[in-house]
């Protein structure tokens, strides 16, 4: 790369040092302002990671900080006005998911990017995991046929604490769902990825557990436009939480991941087809949102740099960042109606 850029965070919280710590770990990343309405989150922050400029508005370090790449990590709801803002004055983004929580938003983030021709990357770190990026590849070239089942279960552990650490948790005005909204949307963001878009969603969603307006638990069977069937569970309410498990069957064998690892990978008649080997990293998101390696945020990072750099697109541009939200959508639609709806 031929120079550094210069990075800054809007919304010093529980994601904020995954950010901080990914960006100082690249070489050509500099962290170079902070931002927080609590001001004194942002001053801890600040002095924390070494950064000379704070701010307690993100229009002010927008306009005024010396930054390439905001990156947004404020409640979901408010990912849209802060992306917008920043796009309009050029800068280019690094969106935590979910990108935003309604359509009309994420419609609004697409525009200002495309019009403005910044970068920017959807932050869906699990899409950086080996074993998935293998299982990707392999599924496009085939590999297991074409795709007749993909399942994700997707069952992690939050207490009622937790929902009431923050006061966005659990409302739909700012988180905009929840077991799926927030946690779930991870894995049914792979779904997609790995077995394609949806052509219709039947589900059932509800708060079976917390005290919160949004749903902790909800099921979705859904029908994929290539014909796949698949199910999606996504819970907050198990206690353990569960490793990720997703489950995708061809025509000519299966493939079944169980949080970063390959459980499964069977080829009908030739038992020469062996899994690749991945290098694994822990991760226990199912139960503790933190606990999860900083490496798959980096490389989110190092790819905004080349992708400017280079002028390509990111990974996870906002219109794959998107499609995981349109589902969710789908699926509160039709948990409230009681119908199958279509994308
Ligand atoms: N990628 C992941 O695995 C992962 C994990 C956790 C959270 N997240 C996402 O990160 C985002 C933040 O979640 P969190 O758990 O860190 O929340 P948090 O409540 O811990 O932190 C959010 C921070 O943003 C600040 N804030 C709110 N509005 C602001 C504004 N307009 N300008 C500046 N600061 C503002 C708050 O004061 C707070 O300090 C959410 O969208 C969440 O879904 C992603």
């Amino acid at each position: 790369m031929t120079r550094k850029y210069k990075f800054g965070i809007v919304g010093c919280g529980v994601i904020a040092p995954h950010h901080a710590e990914s960006i100082l770990a690249t070489n050509n990343g500099e962290l170079t302002a902070v931002c927080d309405i609590i001001e004194e989150r942002a001053v801890e922050f600040a002095k924390k990671y070494k950064v000379e400029q704070y701010y307690t508005d993100y229009k002010k370090m927008i306009d005024e900080a010396d930054v390439d790449i905001v990156c947004v990590c404020t409640p979901s709801g408010t990912h849209g006005e802060i992306s917008v803002y920043a796009a309009n004055a050029k800068k280019h983004l690094v969106v935590e998911k979910p990108i935003e929580i309604t359509k009309e938003k994420m419609d609004e983030i697409i525009e200002a990017v495309n019009r403005n021709q910044v970068k920017m990357n959807s932050v869906f770190q699990i899409r950086t995991q080996p074993a998935l990026i293998e299982t990707k590849k392999a599924i496009d070239q085939g590999t297991f046929g074409d795709i007749i089942l993909a399942d994700a279960y997707l069952k992690t552990y939050r207490s009622q604490a937790y929902y009431d650490s923050a006061g966005w948790r659990g409302t739909w005005e700012l988180d905009g769902g929840g077991a799926l909204m927030n946690q779930g949307i991870h894995g049914v963001d792979i779904l997609l990825w790995l077995a394609g878009d949806v052509e219709s969603v039947f589900a059932r969603a509800g708060a079976q557990a917390r005290d919160i307006e949004v749903e902790d638990t909800a099921v979705a069977m859904v029908k994929f436009k290539n014909g796949a069937f698949g199910v999606i569970e996504g819970t907050t309410s198990v206690y353990p939480g569960q490793p990720k498990i997703f489950e995708i069957h061809g025509k000519k064998g299966s493939v079944v991941i169980k949080e970063e690892a390959i459980e499964v990978w069977k080829v009908e008649g030739n038992e020469e087809e062996k899994a690749p080997e991945v290098k694994i990293q822990r991760d226990d998101t199912a139960n503790d949102p933190t606990k999860f390696s900083k490496v798959s945020h980096q490389v989110l990072m190092e790819d905004i740099m080349d992708a400017i750099e280079n002028d390509r697109s990111t990974l996870i541009p906002p219109e794959e960042g998107r499609k995981s939200v349109d589902l969710i959508l789908a699926i509160y639609e039709s948990a409230k109606i009681g119908k199958e709806v279509r994308l």
